[in-house]
């Protein structure tokens, strides 16, 4: 049996998913704070208008996997408070209001059916609770009114955690979010989590205990031997916003992928589906564009290590157990020099074709010779170089200036 450190060092790659009333507002999942729309105002024009009639959770799951993505982790409750789930804790919910449905039961059943693993994102913020302090903070508001408030809401969130975490089988990754004044309890709450689902996977933002720590827009490993996650967006909103345009393009997402694998870290890579419930088709085919490459390169990505090299020119290099693998965005001409590496090289070859590449090795540099021109692959190019035992660095990184 797989551990649950196995299974997420295993599949560096996953989708989340933000999803709630606010994708019918299209404007991004903080519309409700960003605009000072009042509670019975977003329940008449949005909650009401939430229809999720295509929603199809079996699709989503067909495109993580063509994406190449092994988990996918969907908002629960996002800070507007709406729940996606039947609780019993609220009546702002898509059982009373809108769908008139569970989103949550079948969205955890399509995943496992797909073999994926399930994630829930939780948000502990929450614009509708009356105990929450200020619904328009204008990011988190910074403490409580009182004590009794606090614990009121407090007592609310476990009800719902709870909830989350009994009623729809075995859950694989709690994904917090959405900042409370503190103190959270979060170390109780987190054991207590913990005690009901001894697998999962907790994010480090409701505190110790957690399993992993996430980095938001940004790329940055965690300190050697912690898991982490990257989790970045596809265009620059997380919600559905059919104006935003900025969308990355495949490239980009390779190029993300192999900066998380170099690192030992995940990417969890965002999509903000419509209001019925489908993805945004210019999403979804990046997110296969992406696939179609790693179908053809992507043996280096599950179990990556920790790349011991630093950068180069022309591409970037990633690892995993004794091959590294040399990923060319520009074509080096004919001939690609490596003059950083310490390990022996015993065999070089094409990952997609299979096609051997004659190399050179001296004391200081590798050449990897009679390279195509231009590169074969109009994304990313990728050889692979079996190694004598753990991939070695001839001289460790020194400076700080670290270029991308
Ligand atoms: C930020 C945003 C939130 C989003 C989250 C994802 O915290 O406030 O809307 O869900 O990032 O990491």
């Amino acid at each position: 049996m797989t551990t649950a450190t196995e299974w997420f060092n295993e599949a560096r790659y996953g989708m989340f998913v933000h999803w709630g009333v606010y994708a019918v507002a299209g404007r991004g999942e903080w519309v409700r704070n960003r605009e000072r729309i009042p509670q019975d105002e977003y329940v008449a024009k949005y909650a009401a208008n939430f229809r999720a009639e295509h929603y199809d959770p079996a699709e989503w799951a067909a495109l993580a996997v063509e994406a190449g993505m092994k988990y996918v982790v969907l908002t629960t409750r996002h800070h507007d408070g709406f729940c996606l789930w039947d609780t019993d804790t609220t009546d702002f919910n898509a059982v009373k209001l809108g769908p008139k449905r569970d989103l949550i039961r079948p969205f955890a059943e399509a995943m496992r059916a797909a073999g994926l693993k399930v994630g829930f994102y939780y948000s502990f913020a929450d614009w509708h609770h009356p105990d929450y302090p200020d619904a328009y903070a204008r990011d988190w508001p910074n403490g409580w009114r009182d004590e009794t408030s606090r614990r009121r809401f407090l007592t609310f969130v476990r009800a719902q955690l709870e909830e989350l975490m009994t009623r729809y089988g075995k859950i694989d990754v709690l994904w917090y979010d959405g900042c409370i004044p503190g103190p959270t309890d979060g170390a109780e709450v987190n054991t207590h989590v913990k005690s009901l689902q001894p697998d999962i996977l907790i994010n480090e933002r409701n505190g110790p205990p957690y399993d992993f720590e996430v980095s938001e827009q940004v790329i940055r490993a965690a300190e050697p031997g912690k898991l982490w996650e990257a989790n970045l967006t596809l265009n620059d909103n997380w919600g559905y916003h059919p104006g935003d345009r900025h969308y990355k393009s495949a490239q980009d997402v390779v190029r993300m992928l192999l900066e998380t694998a170099a690192g030992a870290g995940n990417l969890l890579l965002n999509v903000g589906p419509r209001p019925d419930g489908v993805i945004p088709e210019e999403s979804a085919v990046i997110l296969r564009q992406a696939g179609e490459w790693l179908a053809r390169n992507g043996e280096f990505l599950p179990n990556s290590s920790r790349s011991p090299f630093s950068w180069n020119c022309s591409g970037r290099l990633t690892t995993r157990g004794s091959t590294v693998y040399v990923h060319l965005f520009h074509s080096p001409g004919t001939e690609f020099c490596l003059a950083e590496i310490g390990s022996r090289v015993l065999s070089a070859r094409m990952v997609a074709t299979g096609e051997a590449v004659a190399f050179t090795q001296s004391q200081d540099q590798l050449y990897l010779t009679g390279l195509p021109v231009p590169l074969p692959d109009p994304l990313v190019t990728t050889i692979a170089l079996e190694v004598d035992g753990p991939p070695q660095a001839l001289r460790p990184q020194t400076s700080f200036w670290i270029p991308r």
